[in-house]
């Protein structure tokens, strides 16, 4: 799938084939994708716990639920469970002055490992450390944009994903013997979707205008018209949700699966 179909196709998904497992492979495709994300220091942010539904006690899974999560945890053949791991600093500037070696991080732009020993460490970076709140605000960033990837690749083949409040995090710690310094983050929920891919359409957004500026943040940026529809034509934008038959689509799904209707 080309990059903006992916990113134009995704959405969240919440009826999930239960009895449809996903295989290890594309786990693997899921986790490099992630592991490409953009993040500064070169740092390990991120860590995530894949698990199968089937391998978790009932209780655990008891354990995780509210109200609007519950179906998709009964329906979702795969959990991840993502973490922040709040010693991500520790070797940030060796990570920073192998960037240095590498040619990555050069001269031309104002680099070099005494900067980074003189300078950055000391004076920018280390007070983050050493500041748990700004550790946490950076972090979570950090972890955002390696999920982002994993959502998007999850999408790229062919499954369908949503991210869930990551509750009773407490519950899960000793038996996937987390260390204390992961904080829980989100738990993203991972299948073949029961629902059309499209699941009733793309969702409602506002226009760029809205979000986006140009040059001050009284000048909304304009679309140009053209541009738009090289964007349904490669599928960013894609038909508008709901489809006329997404209420009856939603209603029968829900029998199959003895849900609410
Ligand atoms: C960080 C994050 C947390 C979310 N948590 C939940 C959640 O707890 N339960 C849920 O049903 N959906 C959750 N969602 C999905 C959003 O409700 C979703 O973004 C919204 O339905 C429409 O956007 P989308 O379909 O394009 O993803 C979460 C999404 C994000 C990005």
């Amino acid at each position: 799938m080309e990059f903006k179909e992916a990113a134009g196709t995704r959405r969240s998904i919440r009826f999930f084939r239960p009895w449809q497992p996903v295989e290890r492979e594309k786990i693997q495709k899921i986790f490099e994708a992630a592991n490409r994300s953009s993040r500064s220091m070169n740092a390990d942010y991120a860590k995530a716990i894949v698990v199968r539904r089937s391998e978790l006690p009932a209780e655990t899974i008891d354990a995780l639920r509210n109200p609007t999560t519950t179906a998709s945890l009964d329906l979702a053949p795969v959990y991840i469970f993502w973490y922040l791991d709040m010693d991500y600093p520790n070797g940030g500037a060796d990570r920073l002055k192998e960037l240095v070696e590498n040619h990555v991080l050069t001269p031309s732009h104002g680099w070099s490992k005494a900067y980074v020993d003189e300078f950055l460490w000391p004076q920018v970076l280390k007070p983050i450390a050493d500041n748990q709140m700004a550790t946490m605000f950076m972090g979570t960033i950090e972890v955002g944009q390696a999920i982002a990837n994993a959502l998007l690749a999850a999408v790229d083949e062919g499954l369908g994903t949503c991210l869930h409040a990551f509750t009773a995090a407490d519950k899960v710690k000793d038996m996937f013997h987390v260390p204390d310094s992961w904080i829980p983050i989100w738990l993203q929920l991972l299948g073949y979707p029961a629902e059309e891919a499209a699941a009733g359409g793309q969702r409602p957004r506002r226009p760029l205008s809205a979000n986006f500026f140009e040059g001050s943040a009284d000048k909304p940026f304009e679309e140009d018209a053209e541009v738009t529809e090289s964007l349904k034509r490669d599928k960013l934008i894609q038909d508008p949700g709901p489809f006329p038959h997404r209420e009856m689509e939603v209603k029968m799904i829900s029998r199959m699966f003895g849900l609410p209707e």
